[in-house]
């Protein structure tokens, strides 16, 4: 497996895999990966000749008091894992590669972006969307791998790559959890082993709500109050608790079984979670 820093070397390793008939596949990562990731490589490696893995803390969809500076990085640990996964290329370039200093474009999908973590993170999905049209420039992929883990994220990359006539097959991915239902993610290394076990209780809301719409419920306010009384404890902070549609990831005003998504997003302690079901 090769690691490439370079935009520059990345192009020219996509036009010579293209050239020879080659299909690639990319998964845009920001590192610290677990099995959630890793499966998403298992997905490329099922589809394509080529898989690269992006690995690159975005700084444009951090906030100014978010997670930036703290955020694991872990190249080393990341690259074994890659390697035992098969992919071929790990694209990990600096901010200063992908950011000219004077950089003042950006890609801004305004619709799905409002909705859930774009209320209460505003240029989160701006930052994104800029990312993922830069690495898709650079890597020119036939597929991106992306995890229903982040379905607003999935759903605008999807809006924008239809919007914008962009030539890359978005493919979804489900959710991979730890045994005790906690969604895989690498901010849980932010969490001690109490809170760890404690937002446990995020997936048990979600199945709570799901159970409510199995059992005949289709009152959304009435949904969305059991999963916010479900999953407050004195750690949990709700953010939003949202009943939206499935793909698409925008607000709907009546259920349509089968076809919606509860989204939540909480802080537990210091860490932010967020994590959804399809009901
Ligand atoms: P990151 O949080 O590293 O996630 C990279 C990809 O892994 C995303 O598509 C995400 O949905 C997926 N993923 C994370 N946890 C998962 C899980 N438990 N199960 C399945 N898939 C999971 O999302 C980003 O990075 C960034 O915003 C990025 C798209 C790379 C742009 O910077």
């Amino acid at each position: 497996m090769k690691i490439i820093t370079s935009p520059k070397e990345m192009k020219e390793f996509s036009a010579k895999s293209r050239a020879e008939g080659k299909k690639i596949a990319l998964v845009p990562t920001m590192g610290a990966l677990h099995d959630g990731h890793l499966s998403l490589v298992d997905k490329a490696r099922s589809l394509a000749d080529v898989v690269v893995v992006s690995i690159f803390v975005n700084p444009t969809q951090f906030g100014p008091n978010e997670d930036y500076d703290k955020y694991p990085r872990q190249l080393d640990a990341d690259a074994q894992k890659c390697t035992e996964h098969s992919a071929d290329v790990i694209f990990a370039p600096s901010p200063q590669d992908i950011y000219a200093p004077d950089a003042s474009t950006f890609v801004n999908e305004v619709q799905i972006s409002q909705n859930l973590c774009g209320k209460s993170r505003p240029k989160h999905f701006r930052g994104v969307t800029t990312v993922v049209t830069i690495l898709f420039n650079i890597v020119k992929p036939d597929f991106g791998v992306f995890g229903e883990k982040d379905a607003q994220q999935v759903s605008i990359i999807e809006r924008m790559v239809r919007d914008l006539f962009m030539d890359v097959k978005i493919v979804r991915s489900p959710i991979v959890r730890e045994a005790n239902g906690l969604a895989l993610s690498s901010r849980n290394k932010y969490m001690t082993q109490l809170e760890h076990d404690g937002a446990t209780r995020i997936r048990r809301s979600l199945l709570e709500g799901k159970a409510l719409v199995d059992g005949g419920c289709t009152n959304i306010d009435r949904i969305k109050a059991l999963v916010i009384n479900s999953v407050t404890d004195a750690k949990t902070r709700v953010i939003y608790v949202d009943v939206v549609d499935a793909k698409t990831s925008l607000p709907v005003s009546e259920l349509d079984v089968g076809n919606c998504r509860i989204c939540i997003a909480v802080w537990y302690g210091q860490t932010r979670l967020i994590d959804n079901i399809i009901i």
